[in-house]
């Protein structure tokens, strides 16, 4: 990211959230603390995927495609400032925003890159796999399982495409998307920690997951989510 658009945005932070917010987050910019990585085989998923009434699912490819109303939304329901420069520099390097909507209203969004990621991450891509990352729901509609239902929609769709693997990362503190993940066809894939210095990302693996959470009702239950997303 360019040093003016970094420097805007930890300016734009500090005057939303004062000094210490801003340290610890400029802190967790450089030093990831633990993160949990998951990732999923989509290649088997060959069903377009079904929305309740009301609900719908549009893939963004530049900022043009996007209505004026769903542009202002998508500012406001972050921050303006850094939503705004963070779009352009996601677009200008390939990546896919996923809108949803409830009943006209745009009430979560989440990015997608095929074969990269926009950020050094914790290993590489292959060309077909995909990263999803930033995913959000607004505040006023969370734990309705928009979030699943959002990121169950873009891996259907990502499989229809022809992508293999999945992958998604959460911090290890940010127990509303590690429950919400539970919902999606996503697996543990490990914990880890990185270091990001001058473009180049330091990784370090925490243990291996345990077999016995393949056994796990948690992972029985990514199984059946898992076949109910292919048969649905
Ligand atoms: C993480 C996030 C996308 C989940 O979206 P969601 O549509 O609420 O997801 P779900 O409906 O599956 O709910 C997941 C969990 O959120 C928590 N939750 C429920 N209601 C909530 C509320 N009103 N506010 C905050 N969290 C709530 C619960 O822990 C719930 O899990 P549970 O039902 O097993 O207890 C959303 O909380 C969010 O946008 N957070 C801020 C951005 C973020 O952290 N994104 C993830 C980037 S890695």
């Amino acid at each position: 990211m360019p040093f003016l658009t970094q420097l805007s945005r930890v300016k734009s932070y500090y005057i939303r959230h004062g000094l210490w917010p801003t340290l610890v987050r400029g802190y967790r910019g450089v030093f990831s603390g633990t993160m949990m990585l998951y990732y999923c085989d989509i290649a088997a998923f060959r069903q377009a995927p079904v929305l309740p009434s009301g609900h719908s699912v549009e893939r963004k490819r530049n900022e043009a495609e996007i209505s004026s109303l769903d542009l202002q939304r998508y500012a406001e329901l972050w921050n303006p400032v850094i939503a705004k420069a963070n779009m352009r520099e996601r677009f200008g390097r390939s990546a896919s925003l996923w809108l949803l909507q409830s009943e006209g209203t745009l009430v979560g969004y989440g990015w997608t890159l095929g074969g990269g990621t926009i950020e050094p991450h914790f290993f590489r891509l292959g060309r077909r796999d995909v990263h999803l990352f930033d995913f959000y729901v607004a505040p006023a509609y969370r734990g309705r399982g928009l979030n699943p239902l959002l990121v169950n929609s873009v891996l259907c769709h990502l499989a229809l495409e022809g992508c293999a693997r999945a992958f998604i990362e959460t911090p290890q503190w940010n127990h509303s998307q590690i429950s919400s993940l539970k919902r999606t066809p996503f697996h543990f894939l490990g914990s880890a920690t990185k270091w990001t210095l001058a473009g180049r990302a330091t990784v370090w693996w925490g243990p291996a997951p345990q077999a016995s959470y393949a056994t796990s009702d948690e992972s029985s239950k990514l199984d059946e989510s898992s076949e109910s997303l292919e048969s649905s």
